[in-house]
């Protein structure tokens, strides 16, 4: 009989230890390390010899040869496909995760009940609602005459016991992981333990059984998928939900994809009847703006292979405080700072004495460095009063000596441009090619340039918009 090993766990990352201690070394949380049953859980490294010895030979294979292309179900919510890389891959888990009410359990009723619409075997396990909630969700989403068979459970042994009678279902949902348990190992229900052996034994499930599971995660206050990462490492790919909760605009995106891009989002929108894709999201994002205002810009994003504009919003006011406040949503708080540091060595602005706030329109969040130039020209814009005028797209990265750096994908970001109206683009001296010919580029090699053109004034044109000859 193998001897129990006493093992301690932190049940904030995972991380494990031979004794109790205070604080978690790895994350640094206290009160967090808990004794775990250690015997049952996955193999721990260094097995002593009598366990050795006993394995199975396996015969090694080549790396060439022939494989079938993954078998993929698709949705038809095309949102949801594109992240996913075309469709749910058979035998593969998911992991959703985002803040409560963000939407994900519409999502995924919404998604089975399109499925199984289309005839697929589709299972929903609710371990948050009772049934009934699930049905009166359903109703609401009009979605209740589908035959998604659905359960409130939370006994992974019992949900893989009653999966195993039948025929594999396509799609297994399980709402949400973290109030999974199995009677196999001892610790209560939302430990780390816990969770890890519950999507272990459901990683299992779908791996021999060929279903596609979808865990629903839950995401602690900074952003993390509550509960262990291991469970990241664990699944074929990590999906996050985000969104602001008062805004409408939802965004499905992918930070970890087994089959599939990495850097495709999905767009929807809330309304009264749950999820709806948005199919055309640049005009989605720059519509309401305020055309003749100071310190607003669009900035011609890439998101995955889907150019996307966005509108991004500066607030420069004099301050009263010792220390100017420096706010930002849905862009990076160094990169601010950084650009507003080039702006002062290189374009001559002052911001010392300001308040700053910048702001993406629609609850989006910008994560390109190609936004630098727009943060730039609006930041100009807002201290000055110049406004940039609405027809005006911009697009670059700036660098610390001042110099705009090219950005990739520039012929898609200025066709997207074109397509939704617009006349003219601000962007990089070099590496700008397949121009449209319906917009006029106006090239800066550097910030200063920038800082000037913004001064000079962009005139409005007026309606219907005649091109410049330059
Ligand atoms: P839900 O899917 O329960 O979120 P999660 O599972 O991520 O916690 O959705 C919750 C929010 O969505 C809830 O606050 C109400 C809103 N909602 C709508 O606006 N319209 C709808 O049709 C539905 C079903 C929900
Ligand atoms: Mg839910």
């Amino acid at each position: 009989m193998a001897r129990r090993e006493r093992i301690f766990a932190c049940q904030a990352c995972g991380a494990v230890y031979g004794r109790w201690q205070g604080k978690c070394d790895a994350c640094g949380a206290w009160n967090t390390v808990a004794e775990e049953n250690a015997s049952r859980l996955a193999p721990v490294s260094g097995a002593s010899s009598s366990t050795r010895g006993k394995g199975r030979a396996f015969q090694f294979e080549a790396l060439h040869g022939a494989t079938e292309e993954a078998r993929r179900t698709r949705t038809g919510i095309a949102e949801f496909d594109r992240v996913t890389g075309g469709g749910f891959v058979r035998g593969s888990v998911l992991l959703i995760g985002g803040d409560p009410g963000i939407g994900k359990s519409t999502l995924l009723i919404q998604a089975s009940a399109a499925l199984s619409g289309a005839g697929a075997r589709v299972v929903y396990i609710s371990g948050e609602e009772a049934t009934a909630q699930v049905r009166l969700r359903a109703e609401r989403l009009g979605l209740a005459q589908s035959p998604v068979a659905v359960a409130a459970e939370t006994n992974v042994e019992d949900i893989i016991a009653t999966l195993s009678r039948g025929p594999a279902p396509q799609l297994v949902v399980i709402d949400s992981i973290q109030t999974m348990w199995t009677p196999l190992v001892e610790s209560a229900p939302g430990t780390v333990t816990q969770v890890r052996a519950s999507a272990q034994s459901l990683i299992r499930y779908a791996k021999t059984s060929g279903a596609t599971v979808i865990l629903v995660g839950h995401v602690t206050k900074d952003g993390a998928i509550a509960g262990p990462r291991v469970v990241e490492h664990m699944v074929d790919a990590v999906i996050s939900f985000e969104g602001e909760g008062a805004h409408q605009f939802r965004i499905l995106r992918a930070s970890k994809n087994r089959f599939g891009p990495t850097d495709e989002i999905g767009v929807f929108e809330m309304t009264g009847t749950g999820l709806a894709e948005v199919g055309n999201p640049s005009a989605q994002f720059i519509a309401g703006r305020d055309q003749h205002a100071a310190g607003s810009a669009i900035f011609a994003g890439m998101e995955g292979t889907r150019p996307l504009l966005m509108e991004i919003q500066a607030l420069v006011a004099p301050s009263a405080l010792a220390t100017p406040r420096r706010a930002v949503v849905g862009w990076d708080n160094n990169r601010l700072a950084m650009v507003l540091a080039v702006l002062d060595a290189h374009g001559g602005l002052r911001f010392g004495g300001y308040d700053i706030y910048l702001n993406v329109a629609g609850g989006l969040r910008i994560v390109e460095p190609a936004a630098d130039l727009a943060a730039a020209a609006i930041l100009a814009s807002s201290l000055t009063g110049a406004v940039i005028a609405n027809d005006i797209v911009i697009c670059g990265e700036v660098a610390l000596s001042g110099a705009v750096r090219p950005v990739g994908q520039m012929a898609a970001r200025l066709k997207e441009a074109t397509k939704l109206g617009f006349s003219r683009a601000v962007v990089p001296s070099i590496g700008v090619e397949g121009v449209p010919a319906d917009i006029a580029v106006e090239r800066v090699a550097n910030i200063a340039e920038l800082v000037s053109l913004i001064a000079r004034g962009t005139p409005e044109r007026p309606e219907p918009s005649v091109r410049s000859g330059r």
